[in-house]
């Protein structure tokens, strides 16, 4: 039997990838559970959520810190202290540290609404457009110190249709994103998926 792995879910705004993966662990024989969610923001609707759902939570204002260290290790002792196995960020707005990164190294991964290496960073959705490309998509991928640059996980493209806007275009992508998140949190607790020489 696969051992059940603890996430730590780190967002800052509306969370509904969180709740994706909230969902994903209530189904029987999900190999994972949400142990911890924390987040920059605690104005993120998506703690309600997470509260709602009896699950832990904890806000670290960066404001609060005297540096990004600090914020950092209060975070980090945080996701230590619940024992978590693996670092999700869902919609988390802070560029994290090359040593933080390193810290959790093969156990943080993000997603990203874009089919990487292509439009890393933010407004991904009107840079597609933009460019007239033809698909656009999502990826799940570990967390280096570069912006959207580790290792990629998993991918799920959609098309852009003609008369797409940012709006339209941005739903699309997000309903496939709430797929391949747990799906990609899935591979990776059943071992299915491993970093690059590292195990989980
Ligand atoms: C998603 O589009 C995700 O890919 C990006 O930030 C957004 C977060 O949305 N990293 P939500 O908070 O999960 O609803």
């Amino acid at each position: 039997m696969v051992e059940c792995k603890r996430l730590a879910i780190a967002i800052s705004g509306r969370g509904s990838n969180m709740e994706a993966i909230l969902r994903a662990c209530e189904e029987p024989g999900y190999p994972a559970e949400v142990v911890l969610v924390i987040s920059d923001n605690p104005s993120a609707k998506g703690l309600e959520t997470a509260d709602a759902a009896g699950v832990t939570t904890a806000s670290f204002r960066r404001e609060d810190f005297n540096n990004q260290t600090d914020h950092e290790e209060a975070m980090a002792k945080a996701i230590e202290a619940a024992k978590s196995d693996l670092i999700c960020l869902a919609g988390f707005m802070q560029v994290l540290s090359a040593e933080f990164t390193k810290k959790f190294e093969g156990r943080i991964i993000n997603i990203h609404p874009s089919l990487l290496p292509k439009y890393k960073g933010l407004n991904t959705h009107a840079r597609a457009l933009a460019d007239g490309a033809k698909t656009h998509g999502c990826s799940v991928h570990f967390v280096d110190a570069t912006l959207d640059g580790g290792p990629v996980i998993a991918q799920m493209s959609v098309p852009i249709l003609p008369d797409d806007d940012e709006e339209s275009l941005a739903a699309r992508v997000l309903t496939e994103e709430h797929r391949l998140y747990p799906e990609a949190i899935r591979n990776i607790a059943t071992g299915e998926i491993t970093f690059p020489n590292n195990q989980l």
